[in-house]
């Protein structure tokens, strides 16, 4: 059993705070791009408990991550990246104090029921969980929008890891069964409510990620390249009737353009379909953008297509895809409702027998957890 916060520091926390992990319905590397994304709150939580010091010095522990009674420790303005994962707590207090917001140190204990490397956003919780639990204990006047952009900057200016905004904002302001339409380079959002009828299911396949390791900032790199070439800020000012000129790009960038065109394309047409509870064609457009992830931006590895595979012969799933960074992680879908627990036991039993991997069924979250 993991150390509680009394026995690891003698003295109960002051503030509790938490923020969830998030699946996102579609929208898929289009939030560097300036796009749109449709990301909704997972059940799985990460969760922080934290206590000021009167000194500088922050003591923190793990509850994934460290051995029992294992404390990391860094003095605040001394901030340097080790590689592990005190790096988000270093990378919160650096940029909150490069901010100008005044802290002292504090005691910390995180606890994570997001899978690590799952697609599902397990940093991006982690960071806003302990934005939120400074911000509490500080009284920092920090918005949610704000928290948000201070998460990103967490990953982007000092994990080194070069993420889109979608989410840090899904951690900080999305719910359960309501997605989040957002616009990411007008920072404007809508709540879109998942419609009657509709079991969405995540399963993990098992095969972890790692974006700092390299093909996430190639994608990236690949996108910033395309656009330059093309004379657009970004790709986000692309539409469709650009395409042609985009496929004269050398390869692989027509086909990278050619996903996120299209893919923006595709979240608009899913928030119609989600309010007018339009079901097979919800099934259509992630399928599509699965496919598109597959063959045109490729992002998807054997195992995530095998589960996909499973959920298209499936009569009980409308629609499903890849969702995430990429290259592993999990898979997002959509079935009759009434039918998701069962659909994803056959699914995961499937995928297990045939891959040999481990599936974990986040959504619907089962009764045990
Ligand atoms: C990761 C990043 C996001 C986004 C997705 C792909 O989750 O953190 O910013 O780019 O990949 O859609």
């Amino acid at each position: 059993m993991a150390s509680s916060f009394q026995e690891l520091f003698g003295h109960p926390p002051e503030v509790v705070a938490h923020a969830p992990g998030r699946v996102n319905l579609i929208g898929e590397h289009t939030d560097y791009n300036g796009g749109f994304v449709l990301p909704m709150a997972i059940p799985q939580q990460t969760h922080v408990e934290l206590r000021r010091r009167t000194d500088r010095r922050v003591r923190a522990f793990s509850a994934n991550k460290s051995q029992p009674g294992e404390i990391l420790e860094f003095e605040l303005g001394q901030e340097s990246v080790g590689k592990s994962w005190l790096d988000y707590v270093q990378g919160v207090t650096q940029v909150l104090q490069r901010q100008g917001h005044t802290l002292s140190g504090f005691e910390l204990r995180v606890q994570s029921e997001v899978p690590l490397g799952s697609g599902l956003s397990s940093s991006a919780s982690l960071d806003v969980a302990i934005l939120r639990a400074l911000r509490q204990a500080f009284s920092l006047p920090v918005d949610d929008v704000q928290l948000a952009l201070l998460g990103q900057k967490v990953e982007v200016d000092f994990v080194g890891a070069p993420v889109g905004v979608m989410d840090p904002m899904a951690a900080s302001i999305a719910s359960e069964g309501v997605a989040l339409f957002l616009d990411t380079r007008e920072m404007r959002f809508e709540r879109v409510p998942l419609p009657a009828g509709l079991d969405p299911i995540v399963i993990n396949s098992g095969v972890a990620h790692n974006h700092a390791a390299g093909d996430y900032r190639v994608r990236r790199a690949e996108c910033e390249r395309a656009a330059e070439l093309l004379g657009v800020p970004q790709l986000r000012d692309l539409s469709e009737a650009d395409l042609p000129r985009a496929e004269k790009l050398p390869e692989p960038l027509g086909r990278r353009v050619r996903h996120i065109v299209t893919e923006n394309a595709r979240v608009l047409a899913t928030v119609e379909a989600l309010r007018s509870a339009d079901l097979p064609k919800l099934g259509t457009l992630f399928y599509a953008s699965h496919d598109s992830q597959r063959l045109d931006y490729e992002v998807s590895v054997p195992e995530i297509d095998l589960l996909v595979g499973l959920a298209r012969e499936d009569a009980d799933v409308y629609g499903a895809r890849l969702t995430g960074g990429g290259f592993g992680g999990s898979v997002v879908m959509m079935a009759r409702a009434g039918t998701g627990a069962a659909v994803a036991a056959r699914i995961a039993r499937r995928y297990a027998e045939r891959s040999g991997q481990q599936p974990a069924i986040l959504v619907p979250q089962s009764i045990e957890h």
